[in-house]
């Protein structure tokens, strides 16, 4: 943006920052190539910076660099000890961590230990408020900027930006708590705490998008309403959070679901079901997540998992090859087919809480694109990985699994829609039109 657009900009925010309660919102994401990682653009500070954050859909609350000297804004400020704010903040952070100075204070403020979810890394650091905005939509196209004036967050170092995509000054974080992103996106304007993701895929040079305060439309090129493809499921509550810092008995942050089986080709997986269900300790179950790069199976599933689609692959006439870490089943590309939905495999169903409420994978979800080891050349490979004999849930689907479906977390209802594969209704998720210059 060039500065003159910057001050035309900032003019019109503070002209036409009013907008209306029921207001939605939407944020482009980018999936980073080397950390497979995605990241959201939201604007902040003031005046209003377009700003880059690692997507964390499991993450408690937002940070952002604050490196004293480096940060400059004219809306910012720390949070006093004892305000009721922090007493918040200490209720949701802090049960039994560090006290320097008083209950949840760091440096005569209120604080917070800011996580990196792929370094699992934290520090302690002061929380902060500053001016957030984000462009509003209805659900078609992009309209003016809308401002949550006191978005509170907390501040981290350079340090704990290790392992992210270049660029990124911090972490959103989209998770169940009450200071979550689309939380307080939702509580300030008045409107249902619901948020939708379309992830990019890798082979797309468009953004994807995320969704706040819309149950829908959502409109994709050309013209197809994701939201009325969404079949849903509940999310389900893990009552035992697993962060780097320890929260003494608190729920987690994090969005599961109840898949109870897998089937491929039609065909079910075996699985021990015990393993599918959370358990008092929190252990188990199914996750979502969008800082794991492929969806994680606990051993015994994912031994059952590649054997079974070995086999169905091989009565469609296709033999594995050596395969390329870190995956173990592979295929030579010249000897699949392609199709609109990726390269020709056998279906991969997550089946949820009823036999007819399935999440449905198809080639371009399920397998990834390997550059060969030799001159054979490029192979498919099963996107899926082994998490180990006791990982703390049993299946994490990555974000691979996610990129070109529509995910609708409902906190309101307490429920998960997903559309399985966009690609079905011949549109992606870096198909929703963003003017290039919101606002103007
Ligand atoms: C303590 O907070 C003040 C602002 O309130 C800041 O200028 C200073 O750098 C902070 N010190 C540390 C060690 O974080
Ligand atoms: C995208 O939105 C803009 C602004 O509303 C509109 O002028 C343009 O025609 C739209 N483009 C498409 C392809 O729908
Ligand atoms: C979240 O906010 C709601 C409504 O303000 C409140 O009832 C609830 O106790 C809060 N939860 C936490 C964990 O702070
Ligand atoms: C896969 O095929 C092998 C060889 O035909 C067979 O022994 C095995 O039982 C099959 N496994 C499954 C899970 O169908």
């Amino acid at each position: 943006m060039s500065s003159l657009h910057f001050v035309l900009f900032f003019l019109f925010f503070y002209h036409f920052n009013i907008v209306n309660s029921s207001t939605a919102f939407v944020a482009p994401i980018d999936r980073d190539e080397s950390t497979e990682l995605y990241t959201i653009s939201i604007f902040f500070k003031s005046p209003l910076q377009s700003t880059d954050l690692l997507l964390d859909l499991g993450g408690k609350f937002s940070w952002i660099d604050c490196t004293p000297g480096l940060y400059t804004s004219r809306s910012h400020h720390y949070i006093h000890c004892g305000t009721s704010l922090c007493n918040s903040l200490a209720s949701l952070a802090c049960s039994n961590c560090f006290r320097p100075s008083g209950p949840g204070c760091h440096n005569n403020s209120c604080g917070l230990f800011p996580e990196n979810p792929v370094i699992r890394d934290s520090i302690l650091a002061q929380a902060l408020i500053d001016s957030l905005a984000l462009t509003t939509t209805d659900g078609r196209s992009t309209g003016q900027l809308g401002v949550v004036p006191n978005f509170v967050l907390s501040c981290s170092d350079a340090s704990l930006l290790r392992g992210l995509p270049e660029g990124v000054s911090g972490s959103a974080g989209l998770g169940r708590s009450n200071f979550s992103l689309p939380a307080q996106v939702s509580s300030v304007y008045a409107s249902p705490y619901l948020f939708a993701l379309c992830l990019p895929s890798s082979s797309s040079t468009s953004s994807g998008s995320a969704f706040f305060n819309t149950g829908g439309p959502y409109y994709f090129s050309p013209g197809i309403d994701l939201s009325s493809h969404l079949v849903y499921t509940p999310l389900i509550l893990n009552p035992i959070g697993f962060t780097v810092i320890t929260y003494y008995r608190h729920p987690s942050d994090e969005y599961f679901i109840g898949v109870t089986s897998i089937n491929i080709n039609g065909n079910p997986v075996e699985v021990d079901n015990k393993l599918l269900t959370i358990n008092d300790n929190g252990f188990g179950g199914t996750k979502l997540s969008t800082v794991t790069p492929y969806t994680v199976l606990e051993t015994s599933i994912y031994n059952a998992f590649i054997e079974r689609f070995v086999n169905e692959s091989a009565t469609i006439g296709l033999t594995v090859t050596d395969p390329v870490s870190p995956f173990d089943v592979c295929y030579p590309v010249s000897e699949v087919s392609s199709t609109r939905l990726g390269p020709a495999f056998p279906t991969i169903d997550f089946v949820m809480h009823s036999e007819d409420v399935f999440w449905r994978m198809f080639g371009a979800n399920s397998m990834v694109r390997v550059a060969g080891e030799d001159e054979d050349g490029d192979l498919w490979c099963l996107g899926f990985v082994d998490g180990g004999e006791n990982p703390r849930s049993s299946v994490v689907i990555g974000g691979h699994q996610m990129e070109d479906n529509l995910l609708q977390f409902d906190l309101v209802s307490q429920r998960l829609g997903f559309s399985s594969s966009v690609l079905v209704h011949n549109t992606d998720c870096a198909s929703f039109n963003f003017t290039d210059d919101p606002g103007l």
